[in-house]
């Protein structure tokens, strides 16, 4: 330090303080310069994100959580019969389930075999029963859980991919295909709520004793 004040004592003339005042602002302001040049490009890279997706819209962000409960509450609005349900029932879903519900490679979806509520033969064990009839009219007992399922759920190889009108639709041509609504009845969520479905009573409700809480 004594060095170098001895090398800026031998220009100690308020002019050559003043050059060199010139030159420390000089220099300065160009590293400040340098060192600020990349300063644009790192804000703007702040803000460049991978501009992948769409902004979310509000519906989308409603659909995010589609519960339906089965007293009818989160049904969203839309309506459909059974013949709207037929012709999206032939394009979307008779692929896997067959013409009108049954004889396809997936599951059984109309005319119940063996509903759910007939009393077991007694001499059927746990392991040599039949397994259960999975068909809507014997394994569904509220119909809004049918909408659920069918607009969460399906098509298997697309789901999510129905309108809710859609769905309604879907929902009235597979309740009518087993005489539980009537051909002309238009689902909406002011009536799939009223349905009653066949074997609702055939399901034993199991009230477990919450598990002990882990220490
Ligand atoms: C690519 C084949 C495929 C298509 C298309 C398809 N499903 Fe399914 N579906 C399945 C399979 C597989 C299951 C069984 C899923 C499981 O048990 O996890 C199923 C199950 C169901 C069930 C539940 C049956 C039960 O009680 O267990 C319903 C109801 C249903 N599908 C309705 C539909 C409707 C309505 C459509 C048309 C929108 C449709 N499916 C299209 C393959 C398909």
């Amino acid at each position: 330090m004594t060095e170098s004040a001895n090398r800026f004592g031998i220009i100690r003339t308020p002019f050559a303080r003043a050059v060199m005042e010139a030159v420390r602002v000089l220099v300065l302001g160009a590293i400040a310069w340098l060192v600020g040049l990349p300063l644009p490009s790192a804000v703007q890279a702040a803000d460049v994100h991978p501009r992948l997706g769409v902004p979310i819209t509000a519906e989308t962000a409603a659909r995010a959580d589609p519960t339906v409960f089965a007293d009818g509450r989160g049904l969203p609005p839309g309506r459909g019969n059974a013949s709207e349900g037929q012709a999206v029932y032939g394009q979307r879903c008779a692929s896997c389930h067959g013409p009108e519900g049954r004889g396809g490679h997936s599951g059984r979806l109309t005319r119940a075999r063996s509903p759910l509520s007939s009393p077991p033969s007694p001499s059927a064990s746990a392991s040599a029963g039949r397994p259960a009839d999975r068909t809507i009219a014997a394994f569904w007992p509220y119909a809004t859980t049918l909408f659920d399922y069918i607009r969460r759920a399906m098509p298997n190889d697309r789901p999510g991919s129905l309108g809710d009108s859609e769905v309604y639709a879907l929902t009235a041509y597979l309740l009518a295909l087993d005489g539980i609504v009537a051909p002309e009845a238009e689902m909406s969520a002011a009536s799939l709520p009223a349905v009653r479905m066949p074997n609702r009573d055939g399901f034993l409700r199991m009230d477990r004793p919450e598990p002990p809480r882990a220490r």
